[in-house]
This record gives structure tokens, sequence and C-alpha cells, in this order.
């Protein structure tokens, strides 16, 4: 019978724990948005730069060869703001709770650049390994939240710089998912911590490092969440002193038959 105390308390504990995951969800994605806000700012810091004195350097020499160059060098610099652009708006945007069939490769090229500054900056170069892969059911704000989570997870691991992977391929064991793997050559993550990363509030860092990211220990508890909501699966790998690896599994998105 459900008129014991206990199983209502049990109940309103539950809905608690809900309504605070929400709000950990919301807080998270907002602190992300901040953070390309300033990355946006310095990138496009760095744009004006290079399209002010590409712009006086056409000025000042009359010959066709360096004017074309600056030209050149004025619309990459132009292409690039506006990439940029367009992946903010679209994370803005895309702050829906709904699910769309996604191009997980976009996805991870948006994410890629919105944090190529950064990954720069300490000394970090990516490798792609991309196969083709069909479309996924997914809310592509969370997906990149956690691909986010993820690469700065793997920076933050890498104190000297290296080389991170970024692997997406169809999934070996199932053919109704997709793979996307991140992939660290940093400190690795000893045995015994392994079982307590996905825990909220579980970290090691001290504090946040001078990007202001880390040390909450919310980052990979968010993750989860988000994965196992799109009924996906987040598995970790990782060896002391040769690195980690992350993989999230997500559905493919219904095909128009599976639908009927
Ligand atoms: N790629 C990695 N390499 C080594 N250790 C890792 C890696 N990813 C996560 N960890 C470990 O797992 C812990 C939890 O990670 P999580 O992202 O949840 O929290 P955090 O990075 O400490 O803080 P934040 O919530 O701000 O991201 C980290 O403190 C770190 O010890
Ligand atoms: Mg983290």
């Amino acid at each position: 019978m459900s008129s014991d105390p206990r199983d209502q308390e049990i109940t309103e504990l539950k809905a608690r724990i809900r309504r605070l995951e929400e709000t950990l969800a919301d807080s998270q994605s907002l602190t992300a948005v901040g953070e390309l806000a300033g990355t946006t700012a310095h990138e496009f810091n760095n744009i004006l730069t290079l399209t002010i004195n590409y712009a006086r350097m056409g000025l000042r020499h009359k010959d066709d060869e360096t004017r074309d160059k600056a030209f050149n060098k004025i619309l990459d610099a132009s292409n690039r703001a506006a990439k940029i652009v367009g992946v903010v708006l679209g994370l803005a945007r895309n702050r829906k709770p709904g699910r769309q069939p996604t191009d997980v490769t976009s996805l991870v090229e948006d994410v890629l650049l919105l944090l190529e500054r950064e990954l720069t900056k300490y000394r970090i170069s990516v490798e792609r390994k991309f196969e083709p892969v069909k479309p996924v059911l997914a809310n592509g704000n969370q997906i990149q939240q956690v691909l986010i989570n993820l690469l700065v997870n793997a920076r933050q691991a890498s104190p000297n710089g290296g080389r991170l992977i970024v692997k997406i391929r169809p999934c070996e064991e199932s053919n109704q998912y997709v793979e996307i793997i991140v992939r660290d050559f940093g400190t690795g993550i000893p045995q015994e911590k392994l079982p307590h990363i996905f825990d909220a509030f579980y970290t090691t860092k001290q504090g946040p490092d001078e990007t202001g990211k880390g040390g909450s220990g919310l980052g990979l508890a968010l993750c989860k969440k988000i994965v196992e909501d799109h009924s996906g699966k987040i598995r970790v790998k990782s060896s002391v002193g040769k690195g980690t690896s992350f993989t999230i599994r997500l559905p493919l998105a219904p095909t128009t038959n599976d639908e009927e």
C-alpha cells in the first residue's frame, strides 16, 4: 500500500533529485554558452587584427600580387568569422529539449572549431578519424555539451600539450548505434578512481584552471546523464601514464521505414 509515509518521502525525494538534475543541466549549458562567448570574443579580435593589417597592406602596395594576397587573407578571415557566428548562433538557438536526426560529424566539427583556440593555446593537436555514419537521434546542443566536457577534461589531463584523437564510427557491436571516441595521451586515471569519475562532485582538481574550467566535478556526471537520457552509453578506458579514452554510443535516428 502506498500510504506508507516512507513511500511518499521517497517519491518526493525522487522528484527533488529530478528538479536538481534539470537545474544542473541548465546551469552547465549556460556556463558553456558563457565560455563560448569569451572564446568567440578573443577569436573575433584576432580575425579583426588580421583583417585590418591585410587591408592596410593592400592599400599600401599597388601591385596585383600583393593586393590578391591581401584580399584572399581578408576573405579567409571573414569566412572563418562567419562560420564561428553560425556555430554560436546555432548553439544559442538549439537550446530546446527535443531530439532530431543529427549529423554527428558536423556536430563534432563545430565543437572542435569552438575549442580550436583553447586547444592550440595548450599545444594540443587534434587528429580526426571520421568514418561515414548515419544520422543519430539527438539533441545537438546537449551532445555538444558532452563533447566540450570530454575535450576540456582531455586538455586538462595533458599538461604538457600533446595529441588527441577524435573518432566517429559505426558501432561494431550493433549497427543501430554510432560511436564518438575522445582519446587523450595524458595522465590517465588510476584504477581505483575510475568507478567514481561519473559521480557528481567527484573531482581531483584543485579548482578551476586559468580559463575558469574544471574542478566542480559535475562535467562527467552531466555527460552520463545526457547520454543515458538519449538511450545511449558512455564508457571509459584509462591507463596511468598512457591516457584515457571515452566512448559515447548514440542510437541512430529511425529511418522512414522504421517509423511506419
Ligand atoms: N581525460 C581525463 N584524463 C584524466 N582524468 C580525467 C579525465 N577526465 C576526467 N578525469 C578525472 O575525472 C574527474 C571528474 O571529471 P569531471 O569532468 O566530472 O569533473 P572536473 O573536470 O573535475 O570538473 P568540471 O565539473 O568542472 O568538469 C576529474 O577531476 C579527473 O580526476
Ligand atoms: Mg571536467
